[in-house]
C-alpha cells in the first residue's frame, strides 16, 4: 500500500481486569481508506474502538497516530488530535435540542468562523438535522438519532471518524443513506474505521477490512477479497455468495 499511513496499531493488548479480551493485534490505516472492522458478538470490536480513542486503556503494545504514540494519552487529547468516535448505541443527550447536541460536539474547537463551516456542512450532509435544529434529541427516530451522532463527531474536525455499528437496528433503506452519507465524509477527506455486524454493508463501503474473533484478527484483505472469501461468506454473509 503506497498510502500515508494514519493509524497503526502494534502488538495491542487489552484487559478488562484479568480476563485478556485483544490478544496481540495488529491494524494499519491509511490515509483517506475506509477501513472496517467485522465480527461476531463479544470479539472485542467495541474495545478496539475505545481503546483507540483513550477511552479504555492499552495493556501492552502500542497506538501510533501520525506516527506519535497515543495510547497513553487521555481521551481529550486524542479527540483533539484528530480521533472522534461515534459510539455503540447513537448515545445522544435526550433533553438536549439537536442544534445543543451539535454544539457540544466543537468543545475543542475555538474559532468561531471554523466551527461555523463545520456546521454548515453537517447540516448539509444531513439535511434532516437542519429542519429539526430546536427539535429534543430525544424524540428524533433512531436513524435521524445515528446522524446527528456523526454529526456531533465531526465537529471535533477530526481526521479520523471511528463508528461502532452505525447500521444497529436501522431499516435498510436508512442504512443505505447513512452509508452513502458515510461515502460523502470520507470523499472529503476523514479517514473511517467502521465496526459493523452487518458485513455486507461494510464491505461494500470499505476498501479494506480485518476480521475479528475471539479478540484476535485471523483475517485481513481487501473488501473485495473478503467479500469472495467462503470463510467470511459462511461466518458473516449469511453464506450467500455476493455477485
Ligand atoms: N467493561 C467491561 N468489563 C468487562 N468485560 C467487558 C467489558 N466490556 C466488554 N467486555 C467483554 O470484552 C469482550 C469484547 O467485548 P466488546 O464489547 O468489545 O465486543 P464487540 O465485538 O463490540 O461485541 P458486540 O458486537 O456485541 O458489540 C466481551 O467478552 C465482553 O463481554
Ligand atoms: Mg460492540
Amino acid at each position: 500500500m503506497d498510502n500515508k499511513t494514519l493509524l497503526e496499531v502494534v502488538d495491542l493488548v487489552v484487559k478488562y481486569g484479568n480476563i485478556e479480551v485483544l490478544h496481540r493485534i495488529n491494524l494499519r490505516v491509511g490515509e483517506g481508506e475506509i477501513v472496517t472492522i467485522l465480527g461476531a458478538n463479544g470479539a472485542g470490536k467495541s474495545t478496539t474502538l475505545l481503546t483507540l480513542s483513550g477511552l479504555v486503556k492499552a495493556g501492552a503494545g502500542a497506538i501510533y497516530f501520525d506516527r506519535t504514540s497515543i495510547h497513553k494519552l487521555p481521551a481529550h487529547d486524542i479527540v483533539k488530535r484528530g480521533i472522534a468516535q461515534v459510539p455503540e448505541g447513537r448515545r445522544v443527550f435526550g433533553t438536549l435540542t439537536v442544534q445543543e447536541n451539535i454544539n457540544l460536539g466543537a468543545f475543542v474547537c475555538r474559532d468561531a468562523a471554523a466551527i461555523q463551516k463545520t456546521q454548515e456542512w453537517i447540516y448539509e450532509l444531513f439535511p434532516v438535522l437542519a429542519e429539526r435544529r430546536q427539535q429534543l434529541a430525544g424524540t428524533l427516530s433512531g436513524g435521524e438519532q445515528q446522524m446527528l451522532a456523526i454529526g456531533r463527531a465531526l465537529m471535533s474536525q477530526p481526521k479520523i471518524l471511528l463508528l461502532d455499528e452505525p447500521s444497529l437496528g436501522l431499516a435498510p433503506l436508512l442504512v443505505k443513506a447513512i452509508f452513502q452519507t458515510l461515502r460523502e465524509i470520507n470523499a472529503s477527506g476523514v479517514t473511517i474505521v467502521l465496526v459493523e455486524q452487518n458485513a455486507r454493508a461494510a464491505l461494500r463501503l470499505a476498501h479494506r477490512g480485518y476480521v475479528l474473533e475471539l479478540g484476535n484478527i485471523v483475517l485481513e484483505d481487501s473488501s473485495q477479497a473478503l467479500m469472495a472469501n467462503p470463510k467470511v461468506q459462511a461466518a458473516y454473509l449469511g453464506g450467500e455468495s455476493t455477485r
